[in-house]
């Protein structure tokens, strides 16, 4: 990722995040001061790392657009911005190089307010001005989307996805995952009633994603969410666990049931005061023992619902505890243990160790498998292996580079789990290669023995203790 597209992220992570926290705190408040200044200190890196003197980001059909681009991290963590854009019914933001933090915070805070949608862009626009923020505005909404996205860009993600229809677009089914996920645990922190229907048909999506798109959104998962990770983090568990599923040779019904638990497996955290839930640094025993809590109370939110099945409890209540009966919460001994939950109890620990938090680079599968074979007795051993087996040590998604010198992104795991299916990126010389070309190299097949997965590229373990 160069420097620049790392801005466009920051910034837009950003904002979309600043706005969800001015909905929590006042704009004096120091949290909200240093995000403005953040957001000017990149802006001012990108306006002169490329010589122009603003910058525009774009709204169209639900994502974010720069330069011709689709931006994919940022329009999932990106959302807020993306409404409130629609709200105003504008086509996105320009921001000018004078934009002061003062104004980035009167923006943040015109967004949490706004909850309805205007009645144009021109009130919008007067709406700007009586707030004082004169260096940022509103624009129209594009009509024409072959002039803002470029020609080679109009497929979203890296070329697979040929189609802005909603099932097809990884991009759109893992908003909708996000929203799911965030919208349960909203209502389950106001004791309101969980749309557990919605939830389970947004899983549906996640089964009738093709392994290509599949791939695409497990590359989804590396972007970050440092504001929301619990939802983000539940999202990743129930695609890790559908995936598995899948190539364990689950029916769709039960399929579906699956991705639903692993979507409210951690409802009960709505509950957990954020204080706790975002403690950077160790929990002491009376803060732990709240943490623990959000098992049995999350299992109490679902059992309150009609339409949550058996294992939506079930997942909530056991997802700690252990195969060989420790963990939390203490639960009688006649409990029965569900296989399912074995299977989503590693999915959540495997997501936890290889997932970016605000305080920890990933760890790379290859470590997180290491840990979780020494913890003897923490996991069902078949679902352990059947994990493994299913993502290999190069899990799809992932980009990877080989002994030749090519680059290129996993699609699927091998039967030797050192030798994926791999979709070439790059050839050996560094040449790009389109995704049209759609060149692929089975390393499990006879003729490829001398070729092998030399680095897993990425951000993994870079600040790892
Ligand atoms: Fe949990
Ligand atoms: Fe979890």
């Amino acid at each position: 990722m160069t420097d620049k597209q790392l801005n466009i992220d920051q910034m837009v992570i950003l904002l979309s995040s600043g706005i969800a926290q001015r909905r929590l705190y006042f704009a004096e408040h120091p949290k909200i001061k240093d995000l403005g200044g953040d957001f000017i200190a990149h802006l001012g890196k990108y306006l002169k790392a490329t010589e122009q003197e603003s910058l525009f980001i774009g709204v169209f059909d639900g994502k974010l657009v720069h330069d011709g681009h689709f931006l994919v991290g940022p329009s999932i963590a990106g959302g807020q911005l993306i409404k409130f854009s629609g709200l105003l019914h504008s086509g996105g933001f320009l921001f000018h190089e004078d934009v002061t933090a003062q104004e980035i915070s009167s923006f943040l805070g015109l967004a949490a307010e706004t909850k309805e949608e205007l009645a144009s862009l021109a009130e919008g626009r007067a709406l700007f001005e009586f707030k004082g923020i004169v260096n940022i505005n509103p624009s129209a909404i594009y009509q024409d989307f072959e002039n803002l996205v470029r020609e080679e860009d109009k497929t979203i993600w890296k070329g697979q996805d040929q189609s802005l229809g909603h099932l097809d677009s990884p991009i759109l089914v893992y908003q909708a995952l996000f929203d799911v996920v965030t919208s349960a645990h909203g209502s389950a922190a106001l004791n309101r009633t969980l749309d557990i229907d919605n939830a389970r048909s947004v899983s549906e999506y996640l089964l009738q994603s093709t392994q290509a798109s599949f791939t695409d959104i497990i590359q989804m998962m590396h972007y970050p969410d440092y504001d929301s990770y619990t939802v983000g983090h539940s999202v990743r568990v129930a695609t890790l666990a559908v995936h598995l599923g899948s190539k364990l040779g689950l029916n769709d019904e039960e399929l579906q049931e699956l991705g639903t638990a692993g979507l409210l497996h951690d409802v009960g955290k709505s509950k957990i005061p954020d204080e706790i839930l975002f403690k950077p640094g160790r929990l002491d025993n009376e803060e732990f023992d709240i943490m623990k809590s959000h098992a049995r109370l999350g299992a109490e939110i679902l059992m309150e619902h009609h339409a949550a099945t058996a294992l939506d409890v079930a997942a909530a209540w056991g997802h700690h505890l252990r195969y060989d009966g420790g963990g939390y919460p203490d639960s009688p001994a006649w409990a029965v243990r569900n296989n399912l939950t074995a299977l989503l109890q590693v999915c959540d620990v495997f997501e936890a160790l290889t997932s970016i938090r605000p305080y920890k680079a990933p760890m790379s599968p290859r470590k997180a498998y290491e840990i979780m074979l020494e913890n003897d007795g923490a996991f069902h051993p078949g679902a352990l292996h059947v994990f493994i087996r299913t993502l290999g040590m190069y899990p799809p998604g992932n980009p990877v580079r080989l002994n030749d010198g090519s680059q290129g992104t996993v699609i699927d795991a091998g039967v030797d789990i050192e030798r994926p299916l791999i979709r070439l990126t790059q050839t050996a010389d560094g040449q790009a290669i389109g995704v049209e070309n759609d060149i692929q190299v089975d390393l499990g097949a006879p003729g490829s023995q001398k070729l092998a997965v030399e680095e897993l590229l990425g951000d993994w373990e870079s600040v790892l203790a």
